[in-house]
């Protein structure tokens, strides 16, 4: 049965990105097929993947936009083999346009699942990236998906609003767009080792969420090899295998199989 899993969260730069392609790796390196979905119009996953967005053709915004204007939507051209092994279904700029095209499309919440259902059954793993917002792009996702993981920088936790995202997955349960939708977990990013803060941080969120939602044991350090490696257009598995960040994302892969076998 194939997995499918969005990562989300509306704010910006908590790690959606560098998530997904790690996990994807990680993932992959455990003999999993698995498929990379940028579903951001900005393209960093898929240039974290190698490919130029402003390039790189058909992408999900041709088979989204196949599906909504009532074409076959032909999905399987844009699904390209990374170099690490996984598969990319990459995104481009003019993106951003299906998110206005889609509201005024029937069935406008599962546009993405539509497009995703012919292809879902050749991987175990389907990883959804996600843009920074709760628009329509990210309720499809959710309306897609089996489960998400909720990535959320250490120290933004106690911000206020901060897991608005929790809003979102209530109502596509509630408006039985996806009544079955779990939260796989948050998982802390970018934490900061030199202080105690992460810790501290982490048993916030545990006094506050930890009943109800799930938080990955796995603390993702803060480490420049991140940023490296999204540069070098590689996971961080593959750019420095060894490194404390790619073990901490197969450590994330351990636990997730764990979470949702
Ligand atoms: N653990 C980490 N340590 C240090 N830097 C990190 C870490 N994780 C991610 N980064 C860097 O932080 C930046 C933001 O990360 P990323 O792009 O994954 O966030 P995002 O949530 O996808 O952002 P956006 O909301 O814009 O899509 C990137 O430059 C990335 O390389
Ligand atoms: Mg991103």
């Amino acid at each position: 049965m194939t997995q499918i899993i969005a990562v989300a969260m509306q704010k910006g730069g908590v790690g959606k990105t560098t998530t997904t392609v790690n996990l994807a790796a990680a993932l992959t390196e455990m003999g999993k097929r698995v498929l990379a979905v940028d579903l951001d119009p900005q393209g960093n996953l898929t240039q974290h993947c190698g490919f130029d967005p402003d390039r790189v053709s058909p992408t999900i915004y041709d088979a989204m936009k196949a599906e909504i204007e009532g074409y076959e939507n032909r999905v399987a051209a844009s699904i390209y083999p990374t170099a690490e092994s996984f598969h990319l279904l990459p995104s481009q700029p003019e993106l951003s346009m299906t998110e206005l095209a889609l509201i005024n499309t029937l069935s406008r919440e599962r546009v993405l699942w539509t497009v995703l259902e012919p292809i879902a059954g050749r991987y175990d793993y389907i990883l959804i990236d996600c843009n920074p917002s709760l628009g329509l792009l990210v309720v499809n996702a959710l309306t897609a998906a089996n489960s998400v993981i909720i990535p959320i920088q250490a120290e933004y936790l106690a911000a206020r609003g901060a897991l608005m995202i929790l809003s979102s997955i209530e109502t596509v349960r509630r408006k039985k767009l996806n009544p079955d939708l779990s939260i796989a977990g948050i998982l802390l990013t970018m934490a900061d080792t030199r202080t105690l803060l992460a810790q501290e941080v982490r048993e916030a969120v545990t006094a506050q969420y930890g009943n109800s939602i799930y938080i990955f044991e796995t603390l993702v350090r803060r480490s420049i090899r991140f940023a490296e490696s999204a540069a070098a257009g590689q996971s961080i598995l593959a750019y420095d295998s060894k490194s404390q960040g790619a073990d901490a994302y197969r450590q994330v892969a351990h636990e997730l199989l764990r979470r949702i076998r």
